[in-house]
């Protein structure tokens, strides 16, 4: 019997971004809990961002009581939450007491770095890269936990409203990513299947569960990470936006 090789997934026909990390830069957020918080503003930021993922996964995978009710939160309340925690850690571990160090004492910084994560400013190569995207007659969009109030101020702050076709959020399905129907959200709106859709995202954790939920997948790596060990990878990795314009150059298929 002859013998036949795979075909290449064909150039995508939509790209979809993840939001905070790949399109916004949170960065800034990470920068000001250093200001706030001195020698502690890097912990912050990690503390509060996996404690963020972490919150999305509990109230998607749970339920409460007898009647099994829903325990979903927006994202927004579940990003106020985890900086809350992630402060507490901090001012309990780091002995950030004393004169002003009780909770309290923190609640303007707190609100702060919350006004700074509701205005990131975007990476600068999203524009041109956008732009690229729909001169080739690529439909665009964001595909993200982030609730439609937070996505809207994001996308404005950062000028990307008129490069974007779509802007989709879990939140009409209450569920977060990594659950599969929130990953069917970005096929129903391109009214296209995932494997004619590129989905970007910098968290390795979603490239991974687009890439098995039927995406082709760029993880953009800024940070020279390793990608997840579950074994599977995604369809390309790139240090940038840019890369995204890899799946439309034959060469380099
Ligand atoms: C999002 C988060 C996960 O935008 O970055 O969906």
């Amino acid at each position: 019997m002859e013998k036949t090789t795979p075909t290449p997934p064909s150039a995508p026909q939509a790209v979809l971004f993840d939001a905070y990390g790949t399109l916004f830069d949170v960065y800034s957020v990470a920068l000001l809990a250093e200001q706030l918080f001195p020698g502690h503003g890097q912990e912050i930021s990690v503390l509060w961002r996996d404690k963020q993922i972490e919150y999305t996964r509990l109230v998607t995978t749970s339920k409460r009581g007898p009647n099994r009710e829903s325990v979903y939160q927006p994202f927004w309340e579940l990003t106020r939450a985890a900086l809350v925690y992630a402060i507490k850690k901090i001012i309990t571990h780091a002995a950030l007491t004393g004169t002003s160090g009780t909770f309290d004492a923190h609640v303007s910084q707190i609100e702060q770095l919350l006004n700074q994560y509701h205005h990131l400013s975007a990476y600068p190569e999203n524009h041109e890269l956008l732009r690229a995207l729909k001169a080739r007659g690529i439909v665009t969009g964001i595909l993200s936990n982030g609730d439609p109030a937070m996505l809207a101020v994001a996308v404005k702050s950062a000028g990307l409203g008129d490069l974007l076709d779509h802007v989709i959020s879990v939140d009409s399905i209450r569920k977060f990513k990594t659950h599969p129907d929130a990953y069917a959200l970005g096929e129903k709106a391109c009214g296209l299947p995932a494997r004619n859709i590129a989905f970007v995202s910098s968290n390795s954790w979603d490239a991974l569960a687009a890439t098995w939920y039927g995406y082709q997948t760029l993880w953009v790596n800024r940070s020279n990470a390793p990608f997840e060990e579950l074994g599977t990878q995604p369809t390309r990795t790139g240090t940038s936006l840019r890369d995204m314009l890899s799946f439309f150059d034959p060469s380099a298929q």
